[in-house]
């Protein structure tokens, strides 16, 4: 049954597959592992983490590679709250890029991210990323006059 709101078992759910995630990361360059894990209306959590390349460009972060993962693995449609993990003194908040990806399937979504200190980000989306761009401003355009 969908549903919008995390238990707190869900919670430590997301934040245990984040963290398992971050010890996946491909982080030859930066050295800098992060972990995510997503949630979704069904319930059910899919884990991401950062994949760098030698052609520094190309790195992939951990928050599109749960995104991307989970709709090819699994049709994800849309996403209830996203966990970011960085085994930091301090909470790593999604990148820009990530923002906007994370935007197309769940505007509304909730973000935590954590840290190995005791401090934590809980905000969402629509915060970190307002007056976003997103599907209904393509479908609102009209040909130029
Ligand atoms: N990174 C993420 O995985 N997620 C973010 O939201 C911020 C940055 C990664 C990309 C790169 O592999 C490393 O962190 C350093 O920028």
């Amino acid at each position: 049954m969908p549903q919008h709101t995390p238990t707190p078992a869900q919670w430590a759910a997301l934040e245990h597959a984040a963290r398992d995630a971050a010890r996946r990361a491909y982080v030859p360059y930066s050295r800098f592992a992060v972990g995510a894990a997503i949630l979704d209306a069904q319930g059910q959590i899919y884990p991401g983490c950062n994949v760098e390349n030698a052609s520094y460009g190309l790195a992939n972060c951990a928050e599109r590679t749960a995104i991307y993962s989970a709709r090819v693995l699994h049709d994800l449609q849309e996403i209830v709250a996203v966990c970011v993990y960085t085994p930091t003194a301090t909470p790593t908040s999604p990148c820009g890029a990530c923002r906007q990806v994370l935007n197309e399937f769940g505007p509304g979504m909730l973000v935590r991210c954590i840290c190995d200190g005791s401090e934590r980000i809980d905000t969402t989306l629509d915060v970190l990323l307002p007056h976003a761009f997103g599907p209904k401003n393509l479908s609102d355009a009209v040909s130029p006059t």
